[in-house]
């Protein structure tokens, strides 16, 4: 009786400790760093919400280990994010490819909810093809003397795209700078020219896009990516975050209201987890009551082995 006593002491003793230590450091800042299926999602990206940068909010989906990205035109699979040329990879699955022309309006296209557009945009040197757009299509109006918008983008366009194996299947009708007898059956476009990919308002039947990785140029169709790379940035940099990081904080924000904060473990800093806070204060006050209970609960104890005369 006495050995378990004399147990229970100590390892009230050890509870009572552990309380007081962690009551003086910040706890273990909950991370928001996760992976889906062998992609890292970090900041600003997040599948929490609260987690990363508000810009990117319910824009990321880990459904059974594959990350999808959701925004006005559909859902796109990402295929990598590479945090240091801060860039993503999407590919849509009904977009054509050198392989396949795929018809039917069956693919997402791209287009971002107007306040996001200045969080994510595709690359200045993707190319978006359009296929099958009609003559009535906004893309051929106001262009006097019928000429097209299309041009080549970062050495990729429809000249060497009508050299893919998929328009086998359905034939081409090329046409040059300038057309008369009826729209191209490809016009090559940077996202810059036309602000959103939207096949319904271009009436167009397709689209393909692609994208060479610098500085290697690939010669031909058959050696470009097909997947749209877009380009993400945070307003005002990442310092904040840098600085909330370094402080073993996890970058979020407020859902409520959109601002950033610094989520510290126990609490939420507007700045840093080194910064003094009203609510760091009332935590800590509660963590040495937890202490304080403990202590007693060890004199408790102590005292009944004593009168028990153990
Ligand atoms: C991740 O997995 C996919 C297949 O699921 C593979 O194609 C890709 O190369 C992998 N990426 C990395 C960085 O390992
Ligand atoms: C801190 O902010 C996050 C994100 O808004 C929220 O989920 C969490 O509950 C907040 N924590 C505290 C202690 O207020
Ligand atoms: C595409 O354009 C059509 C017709 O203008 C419009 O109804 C639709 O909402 C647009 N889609 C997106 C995702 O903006
Ligand atoms: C695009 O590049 C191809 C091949 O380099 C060239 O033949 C064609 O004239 C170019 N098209 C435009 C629209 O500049």
């Amino acid at each position: 009786m006495a050995h378990i006593l004399t147990a229970f002491f100590f390892i009230t003793i050890f509870q009572t400790l552990t309380v007081l230590s962690t009551a003086h450091s910040y706890g273990d800042a909950h991370t928001c760093r996760s992976y889906c299926g062998n992609l890292t999602v970090d900041y600003p990206f997040a599948i929490q919400s609260g987690c990363g940068h508000a810009g990117y909010r319910d824009l990321l989906f880990c459904i059974n280990g594959v990350l999808m990205l959701h925004i006005s035109s559909g859902s796109y699979r990402v295929l990598d994010i590479d945090y240091a040329y801060e860039s993503l990879t999407l590919d849509d699955p009904h977009m054509s490819t050198c392989s396949a022309i795929v018809f039917g309006k069956r693919g997402n296209g791209f287009v971002v909810e107007h306040w996001r557009e200045q969080y994510l945009s595709p690359t200045v040197d993707n190319v978006f093809m359009l296929l099958g757009c009609t003559a009535e299509s906004p893309l051929f109006q106001g262009f006097p003397g019928k000429h097209l918008p299309c041009r080549n983008v970062s050495g990729m366009g429809c000249e060497e795209y009508y050299g893919c194996p998929g328009w086998n299947i359905v034939g081409t009708k090329k046409v040059g700078l300038v057309y008369g007898s009826g729209p191209p059956d490809c016009c090559a476009v940077s996202f810059e020219a036309i602000k959103a990919i939207n096949l319904t308002k271009l009436g167009c039947q397709g689209y393909s896009s692609a994208y060479s990785l610098a500085p290697l140029r690939v010669d031909g169709p058959h050696g470009w990516s097909y997947g749209i790379r877009v380009k993400y940035s945070v307003e005002g940099g990442d310092s904040f975050c840098k600085a909330c990081e370094a402080t073993r904080g996890a970058c979020g924000y407020d859902i409520n209201d959109f601002s950033s904060l610094c989520m510290c473990g126990s609490w939420n800093s507007t700045s840093n987890c080194d910064s003094v806070h009203s609510s760091a204060s009332h935590r800590r006050t509660w963590s040495l009551m937890d202490a304080l209970t403990g202590f007693m609960g060890c004199i408790a104890v102590w005292k009944l082995s004593a009168t028990l005369g153990l």
